[in-house]
């Protein structure tokens, strides 16, 4: 006689399937192929192409290939739609966006079985994940638009917005973008994912329900060449794209020069660690939910697993009897914990990359369960004894497939934590949460959960490090990324900043060094350029007043090598940071009128303008050492019983290209605000005009500024820029100067894909608004950190 435990523990599941008729009969009705929503109309597109269903293969629904004519079509009626919806009132906005998530609350069901029908998921994901985060972000973004112009003064919406999104979330990353957009005031043309575009015309619909104005949302439906001709447009004024970093790294390059926004949301190969003092049968769970969540197609997903050595053994065993408890199968079955992959091509290349992980020679461990017999379906995989330069544990897999290697000490978890080129999640596991919070500092990523794994929320930031992309969606630090200052009619200062010419390269020829020749300011020395060569700086008259090292390549290289290492002024509380800028400024007062000379004889400029600018740059150190221990972060609210902490980090190591005008002033806007975040920064002068920057250098040296973290580089503003833009261990780039160098500079950050702050037009540098807050967010990003509370 069996027990009950023991008929409970060896009962097979029944089949329990959703019911999908409604879905059935709203494909139906679009048998004839669907069409592209533009100008609040369903707009005919030529070509169509099949959408499968990956469970089965099955065609489900044929859709329209946008061409460029469509997307012109749909550029333009966002355009149109775009004067009277961004002076909509943010109260009205709101309205339209709740009536959004309310109507996709009364849809659930519907788009939960269409989610899962056109992309695979299980039914139990797509309906307790998917569909109620899209409903809480268009909730969410309701309030901000209605509290916009109290919480984000003197900012408005950027224009149209070009949204470009993957197929492993379809819905829910509609969301992610739409809803901040429109809540901002901006107008939309959203191409989905040419796998799974079925929710999107969904969400159109309801978009029509709702009576949103026509235009102020449109879906061009196609495949990457509808989405190139998105980011091409010259009529779009911001790009927010979701995929792979590949293709982020080539939208990079198309935007470059262009002037449009960007924000980049890539890939990740995050690291989920385990100490041995987790409690391992949550961790084990944890696992499920990191890698085996949408069949592990997730760009945060805990692809890498590190284990402490002394508890790896049961940990994997744990893993493994979990393992052969997963049930891969007909995804709209509700007690299915891995659907289908969401197509062939997918499925290939997952298979490629575990065949690559075997032949590299880690242990392959797959559970014994069939899989069904048709449709794209892979089992869950666990490698162990993974080499963490491998193939498998430093490329993005994008299925069920976890690379397992042992670590034994916290600082060798964050070093194999950050052996990666990515930085989007990770994930800490262990009772001792001081532990878990060094490691969460340490770790190079933009969002970090304690005990815990793959948790969203619409009030958090979420986005990457390095190349996992820049930008954040979600919460306040997302909504910043659909806003632009609002730009004061015919401002008196704009029209006042005199921009001198871009120097040309006739200005720097090159004559061997004097001895007089300003040198460049390297690792807190003064050093002669690699060339041996200077060029003369002239005063306003033309007539020579000294010499300035002509830096190159190697002098780049050898300066940020030193930012590099001068980790320790990153490493300072806020409060140790001021005191030196304080320093700084008073020593700078004291030299005022040496300085006030010698911008006298760079420029010409009066005496009292001189002095004005010294005595702006004396003030501006001040309000930057004010702000060193007071630019925190915030706790969001985000689920119960959790505290998600988001804060602001320094990037590490910056370049800084100053502009022509104002060269005392605008070096120290730059450079100061940089550095009270605690980044250490190479810094190239106003080209024509470096003396009053290379004169700063003994006023550094007088005031306690650790070597490396300033480093002055002098000559050609954008040969020097380029270096920079190109260098790996620069992690973001603000570049003041000419169109020509901002594009250089945009198209050279694709590399790692640094963030990027360029602009071409001239400030007058002596206004406030040119210090503050703008530029303390420029110089950080955000790390949200998940940390749960409770037994
Ligand atoms: P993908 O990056 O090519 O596609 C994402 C979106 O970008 C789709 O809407 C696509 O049509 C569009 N797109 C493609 N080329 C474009 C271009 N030149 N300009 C503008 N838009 C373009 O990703 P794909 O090919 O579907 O998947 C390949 C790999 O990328 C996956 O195996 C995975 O590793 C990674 N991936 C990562 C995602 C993430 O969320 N991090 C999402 C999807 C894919």
């Amino acid at each position: 006689m069996s027990t009950v435990k023991e008929i409970l523990q060896t009962m097979d599941y029944g089949p329990a399937p959703e019911a999908k008729d409604a879905v059935t009969a709203w494909l139906g009705k679009h048998q004839s192929g669907f069409r592209h929503y533009i100008g609040g109309e369903w707009k005919s597109g030529g070509k169509l192409f099949d959408v499968h269903n990956p469970a089965d293969g099955t065609v489900i629904a044929r859709v329209a290939q946008g061409s460029s004519a469509d997307v012109d079509a749909a550029v333009a009626a966002a355009r149109a739609a775009y004067p009277a919806w961004s002076k909509t009132s943010g109260e009205k906005r709101a309205r339209y966006l709740y009536a959004i998530a309310r109507h996709v609350q009364k849809r659930e069901r519907f788009l939960a079985v269409l989610e899962s029908l056109d992309n695979g998921k299980p039914i139990r994901e797509s309906r307790d994940i998917d569909v109620p985060l899209v409903a809480r972000h268009f909730y969410h973004h309701a309030g901000w638009a209605a509290l916009l112009e109290s919480e984000f003064p003197g900012m408005g919406a950027v224009g149209v917005c070009g949204q470009i999104i993957p197929w492993n979330f379809p819905l829910l990353m509609l969301a992610w973008k739409v809803a901040p957009a429109l809540a901002a005031g901006n107008t939309v043309v959203l191409k989905p994912a040419e796998y799974t575009p079925l929710t999107a015309l969904a969400l159109a619909e309801i978009c029509d329900e709702v009576g949103l104005p026509k235009g102020v949302f449109n879906i061009v439906t196609g495949d990457g060449a509808t989405g190139a001709a998105i980011v091409n447009h010259a009529y779009v004024d911001k790009i927010a794209f979701t995929g792979s970093t590949e293709v982020g790294r080539e939208i990079r390059k198309a935007t470059a020069g262009s002037g449009k926004k960007l924000t980049l949301e890539l890939g990740g190969k995050s690291p989920f660690i385990v100490f041995d003092d987790a409690d391992l049968d949550s961790a084990v769970e944890g696992v499920v939910d990191a890698i085996w969540f949408n069949q592990g197609q997730v760009c945060c997903a805990g692809s890498r697993l590190l284990v402490q050595e002394g508890g790896a053994e049961r940990f994997y065993d744990k893993l493994k009897r979990r393992m052969e408890t997963l049930r891969v199968g007909d995804p709209l079955d509700k007690s299915i914990d891995i659907g289908a992959i969401v197509a062939k091509v997918q499925l290939d290349r997952i298979a490629s990359l575990v065949e690559k992980g075997r032949q590299e020679g880690a242990a392959c461990f797959q559970p014994s369960a069939k899989l069904p017999g048709k449709g794209w379906f892979f089992p869950p995989t666990l490698f162990t004894n993974v080499e963490p330069a491998s193939t498998i544990a430093q490329v993005e897999i994008f299925g069920p497939v976890l690379a397992g290697t042992t670590f034994r000490t916290p600082d060798e978890a964050a070093a194999l934590a950050n052996n990666s080129a990515y930085g989007l999640s990770a994930s800490v596991w262990s009772e001792n949460i001081d532990r878990c919070l060094d490691l969460a500092a340490r770790i190079k990523a933009g969002v970090v959960w304690i005990n815990g794994t793959n948790m969203f929320d619409a009030a958090a930031g979420f986005g990457g490090y390095r190349e996992s992309g820049f930008g954040r969606e979600g919460g306040r630090e997302g909504m910043v990324e659909y806003l632009a200052p609002v730009k004061k009619k015919g401002s008196k200062e704009a029209a006042k900043a005199k921009l001198s010419a871009e120097p040309t390269a006739s200005a720097f020829t090159g004559e061997p060094a004097l001895d007089r020749t300003a040198k460049l300011f390297i690792g807190g020395k003064q050093a002669r350029p690699d060339s041996g060569y200077s060029y003369s700086v002239l005063d306003a008259k033309g007539h020579s007043i000294g010499q300035a090292g002509l830096g190159n390549r190697k002098d780049i290289r050898n300066a940020v090598e030193a930012a590099s290492k001068a980790t320790g002024w990153t490493a300072l509380s806020g409060h140790s940071r001021a005191q030196v800028l304080y320093f700084l400024a008073e020593n700078l007062s004291a030299r005022a009128d040496e300085f006030a000379g010698r911008l006298t004889a760079m420029t010409g400029a009066a005496k009292k303008a001189a002095r004005t600018e010294v005595d702006a740059a004396v003030s501006r150190i001040i309000h930057y050492a004010a702000w060193a221990d007071k630019y925190d972060g915030r706790v969001h609210y985000t689920k119960a019983r959790h505290v998600t902490l988001a804060m602001p980090e320094a990037w590490g190591t910056m370049a800084i290209s100053c502009p022509d005008e104002a060269p005392l002033l605008g070096f120290i806007s730059l450079v100061i605000p940089a550095i009270a975040m605690g980044n250490r920064v190479v810094a190239s002068p106003a080209p024509l005009h470096p003396l009053s920057a290379t004169d700063f250098y003994q006023v550094l040296e007088t005031s306690d500024v650790p070597d490396g973290v300033v480093n002055i580089v002098t000559g050609e503003r954008d040969l020097l820029a380029k270096t920079l833009a190109e260098h790996d261990e620069v992690a973001c780039h603000w570049y003041f100067g000419g169109a020509d160098g901002v594009a250089l500079v945009e198209r050279g950050s694709a590399g790692n894909l640094k963030a990027t702050w360029c602009e071409s037009g001239p400030r007058d540098w002596t206004a406030t608004d040119n210090q503050g807050e703008s530029f303390l967010r420029h110089a950080t990003q955000i790390k949200n950190i998940w940390v749960p509370y409770g037994e």
